[in-house]
């Protein structure tokens, strides 16, 4: 696996496989990767032919009390694992090559239909970061396909309505939810917790499902469903951000002529925000 810090170089490597015929996958990451990042990989290396993983912390999606700092930087063992998967190239740039005007002059790229609910209400100005960065990760790759995992349901949402909407010539594929055998969804995050907490967080799963259980076997109360679900995460310990049930393209609150829906949660364990989701099909 070839790595590789700056934009010109990168350019010059995937310009001479496009010339000679080969398609291009881009898993963006922050690193501190985990099977679920890998699982990407798996899935970038069945869709294409070159494979580039991007591993940045970016400074523009943490909110001013967020762990930006203490986001654990864990390049070799996450080289070893990108390699191991057969990653052809890592893209690791330093914060000035992604950001040379600092990040409070830069462009911004927003979405701001999507971005209001859920995990934007609790983060102003995270999913501005996200989109922002991500433009400038897909202009600097231009590869023919990214992946995403569906752990981030809003963030692929974002993602998908940008590269929709700003005419981005990069197909955007999400890849399901990697869970601990606890059904724990994997994150990067899951390394603040203790192995109480991990024991507890596993409850989040177990939560979705009951309620996933109740709104196929056609309850379509929706509200009472929430209250239940989380008066449930905080019996177990939580402390709610939200419990959402949502149309999956627009997130706004499902309807009860809606189809399809995703269940949103966030909480707290300790000083450790986790989230997970789940996407059920209502009775008609
Ligand atoms: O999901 C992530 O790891 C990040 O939000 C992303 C997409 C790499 C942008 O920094």
């Amino acid at each position: 696996m070839q790595t590789i810090h700056s934009t010109s170089e990168l350019r010059q490597v995937i310009q001479a496989y496009k010339q000679a015929g080969k398609s291009i996958a881009f898993v963006p990451t922050m690193g501190n990767l985990h099977e679920g990042h890998l699982s990407l990989i798996d899935t970038a290396k069945a869709q294409a032919d070159i494979v580039v993983a991007s591993i940045f912390v970016n400074p523009m999606q943490f909110g001013e009390n967020e762990d930006l700092d203490a986001y654990p930087r864990t390049l070799e063992a996450d080289s070893v694992g990108l390699s191991s998967r057969g990653c052809q190239i890592l893209f690791a740039p330093n914060a000035k090559e992604v950001y040379p005007n600092g990040t409070q002059a830069e462009t911004r790229v927003d979405v701001p239909s999507l971005v209001d609910h859920h995990c934007g209400a609790s983060r102003p100005g995270h999913f501005i970061g996200v989109s922002t960065v991500v433009t400038k990760l897909f202009n600097m790759v231009q590869a023919d396909i990214a992946i995403f995992g569906e752990k981030d349901f809003q963030q692929l949402a974002v993602i998908r309505k940008m590269a929709q909407d700003l005419c981005m010539p990069i197909r955007i594929i999400g890849v399901p939810i990697s869970r601990e055998p606890s059904g724990l969804a994997r994150s990067s995050r899951n390394g603040y917790l203790t192995s109480d907490e991990k024991n507890t967080a596993a409850k989040i799963y177990q939560i979705l499902l009951m309620c996933k259980k109740s709104l196929e076997s056609g309850n379509k109360d929706f509200e009472c469903l929430s209250k239940k679900a989380i008066d449930e995460l905080e019996a177990a310990g939580f402390k709610k951000d939200y419990f959402n049930i949502a149309n999956p393209i627009t997130l706004e609150a499902v309807s009860t002529e809606s189809r399809e829906c995703v269940i949103l949660v966030a909480a707290w364990l300790g000083n450790t925000r986790l989230i997970d989701n789940i996407s059920v099909t209502l009775k008609s």
